[in-house]
């Protein structure tokens, strides 16, 4: 976001630097400064008025105030100006002998006239372009790019302000799709943004907890008219057809159990207590192993846990009998890497297309229709394996395998 920021700034400074610039440009040729002729003519015609006066009538000049001197007034000899003044007075015929000099500073010119042995001095404005043009205009492009930079930092803070809140908002999203609260300060934009997303978080929750609700609920209400069917499939005569009903009846009390724990698990964890996360997966394999599932165990590390046993071991149930199930064939591999433990559950299945695989974790999500009939499920498993490593501090995560199968990596803290 910053470099966003500093792009917006970026093009903003140029933008407004070359504006000003191109306009300044225009204006200079607009408003330009008057031709030469038009300020010295009428000074040249004063001059050479007050030679012809000062050589007509002397006495008369001398008393109306014009300076008569034995030498040219002293100071710098300015060499372009008298050929300039020369040029210029010459073309009021005036062709006496002139020179002009600039007193030390520089700054106040006066020109002197020949007008044979006696010599007529007379001040002359300076009609040359200020000195240090240069600078005063590097001075002026440097106030303006420090005004452009401020004004664009400040308009690019403003715009990407939201942004940068949705930013930091979207990184900080949980595992359950819930938005840590943002505060509502800063400006005013910022302020607006981080409300709607506070606003949003707070439907998204309400939404996902009536979703979960609902989800117990109907859980919970599948049970007892299952009881009720339960005690009339007993009555059934037929031991094949007993069979079927009550198989398709415990099929349906584990769905419906699943629904409610997965509410339950939600709020609340049993008690945790240190716990050998390898025994545990043995524990689990060997269980499935008993049921007639394909499990491998391959090298199990001693790694010690915090965390209540029978949620956890849920979990792992829940993640081996997928692979051995959906995947075909199960293997259970356990690590330590540094503070963490890395159970990986491998399969030699058709794994998730990519697209679906986090829908997957959604409850009562499956990924092939057609496999529904095979499989018998309710599409819970994931979502509960996955919401009790969440509040472990763990994490789960899946990704397909070459040429085939699913790799399930669940990362778990261990026990300090
Ligand atoms: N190892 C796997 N290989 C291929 N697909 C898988 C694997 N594990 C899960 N899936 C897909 O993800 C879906 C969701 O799995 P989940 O465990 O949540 O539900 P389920 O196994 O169908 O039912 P339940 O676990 O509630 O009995 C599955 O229906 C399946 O399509
Ligand atoms: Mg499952």
């Amino acid at each position: 976001m910053t470099s966003l920021r500093n792009r917006i700034a970026g093009f903003m400074i140029l933008a407004i630097a070359t504006v000003i610039v191109l306009a300044s440009l225009v204006a200079m040729q607009m408003m330009q400064r008057p031709l030469p002729e038009t300020a010295t003519i009428p000074v040249a015609r004063q001059i050479a008025w007050n030679v012809r006066f000062a050589e007509a009538a002397p006495e008369a000049a001398r008393a109306a105030g014009i300076v008569f001197a034995d030498a040219p007034a002293a100071g710098l000899p300015e060499d372009r100006s008298t050929r300039r003044w020369t040029r210029i007075l010459g073309r009021q015929e005036m062709t006496h002998p002139l020179t002009v000099t600039a007193d030390p500073a520089g700054t106040t010119l006066r020109i002197s006239v020949d007008l044979g042995g006696q010599w007529l001095v007379l001040p002359l404005p300076d009609l040359r372009p200020p000195r240090g043009g240069w600078r005063i205009f590097s001075a002026w492009m440097a106030l303006i790019v420090i005004g452009a930079t401020a004004v664009s930092l400040i308009a690019a803070t403003r715009i990407t302000g939201p942004l940068r809140i949705l930013e930091s908002a979207v990184d900080r999203i949980g595992r359950d799709g819930v938005l840590v609260p943002i505060p509502e300060t800063g400006l005013p934009e910022t302020q607006a943004t981080a409300r709607a997303l506070n606003h949003l978080s707070a439907r998204l929750k309400s939404a996902m907890e009536s979703r979960m609700r609902l989800v117990a609920a109907a859980g919970h209400d599948l049970r007892t008219p299952m009881t009720r069917m339960r005690l009339r499939a007993e009555f059934v005569e037929d031991d094949a057809e007993r069979g079927k009903w009550l198989a398709d009846l415990a099929e349906l009390d584990a769905i419906a159990d699943s629904a409610i724990r997965l509410v339950r698990d939600e709020v609340s964890q049993g008690d945790a207590q240190d716990l050998r996360l390898d025994r545990l997966v043995a524990d689990v394999a060997g269980e499935l192993a008993a049921m007639g599932h394909a499990v491998t165990v391959r090298p199990l590390a001693p790694v010690t846990v915090t965390a209540d046993p029978l949620s956890l071991k849920r979990a792992v149930r829940n993640l081996v009998i997928n692979a051995a199930t959906h995947g075909k064939a199960a293997r259970v591999g356990l690590t330590q890497e540094g503070a963490r433990a890395e159970l990986v559950i491998e399969d030699e299945g058709p794994g998730i297309p990519g697209p679906l695989m986090e829908r997957a974790f959604e409850p009562f999500f499956r990924v092939d229709e057609a496999r529904r009939k095979a499989l018998p499920g309710a599409g819970l498993g994931m979502a509960i394996a996955r919401q009790i490593i969440d509040q472990l501090g763990g994490e789960i995560t899946l990704a397909n395998m070459q040429p085939k199968g699913l790799r399930q990596r669940v990362v778990l803290p261990v026990r300090d």
